[in-house]
């Protein structure tokens, strides 16, 4: 597998699948209270992507992954299985959301906070987000892939975070998955240089504590090593001729 050149038609079928995506998180923000259950929130995400968008949700059997979203709270790093658990005033959580409109895909996670905000994931969650938008920023034909690293790996270390190696941003389109890995760490300069018509994810999991991860038995559910918490947000972003263009805009970011 190679990195895909993105024509003008295929990048119009990614603006659309980037906005479903992010009109997914628009939508479900207001069930995010007290006592609501990650299973719930994924049956509210399922019915409205398959239903009111027509669309498919990524995750659900992929690779195996039993639902449609990932919800990951506190010390759970990424795809965080939707279950029983039952959200609590001070949880703060990762929702993700990958939707395929007429083959193509959009990615996008944003954090959300359960009732009183926890004020040390509030700041964490506040870095994960400059980071990403740092990593971001860098995107520009003849830049290069470490420089994306590096913008974010700076930010977070300046405050005394920690970057998740084990995991990563990736190439996207008619493939859920695809080159270039997208690491959010490295050397200005080094790495993969960017072209126009490429589409990545930018997507930094952020640690309060070490970075290192630890899966859990179902195989999915990946956490902190030290249960220290972890923060995480994630666009989908295409390289045009002078810069970048987000393609999973939110209705706050617009
Ligand atoms: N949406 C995740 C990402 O950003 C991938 C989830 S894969 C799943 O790449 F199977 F866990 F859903
Ligand atoms: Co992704
Ligand atoms: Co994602």
């Amino acid at each position: 597998m190679t990195v895909t050149i993105k024509n003008e038609e295929q990048r119009e079928k990614m603006r659309v699948a980037g906005r479903l995506a992010s009109e997914v998180l628009d939508m479900i923000g207001d069930y995010v209270k007290p006592g609501v259950t990650t299973g719930e929130l994924d049956s509210i995400c399922h019915e409205y992507i398959t239903n009111v968008q027509a669309a498919i949700p990524a995750p659900l059997n992929y690779r195996g992954f039993p639902k449609s979203i990932c919800t990951s709270i506190n010390h759970v790093v990424c795809h965080g299985i939707p279950g029983e658990r039952k959200l609590k005033s001070g949880d703060a959580l990762n929702i993700d959301v990958t939707v395929i409109k007429d083959g193509f895909h959009g990615d996008t996670s944003r954090m959300f906070f359960v009732g009183k905000p926890n004020i040390q994931a509030s700041r964490l969650s506040e870095i994960a987000f400059e980071s990403m938008w740092l990593g971001i920023r860098e995107l520009a034909p003849g830049k290069h892939l470490g420089d994306v690293g590096a913008a974010v790996q700076r930010h977070v270390e300046k405050n005394r975070f920690s970057v998740v190696r084990e995991y990563c941003g990736h190439g996207i389109g008619q493939v859920f998955h695809e080159e270039p890995q997208v690491l959010h760490y490295g050397q200005p300069g080094t790495g993969m240089e960017l072209r126009e018509g490429m589409t990545l994810t930018v997507e930094p999991m952020v640690n309060a504590g070490k970075p290192n991860v630890k899966l859990l038995p179902d195989g999915w559910t990946v956490v902190t090593k030290d249960h220290s918490l972890s923060a995480q947000w994630e666009h989908t972003v295409l390289v045009t001729a002078d810069g970048f263009e987000v393609l999973t805009l939110g209705a706050d970011d617009r």
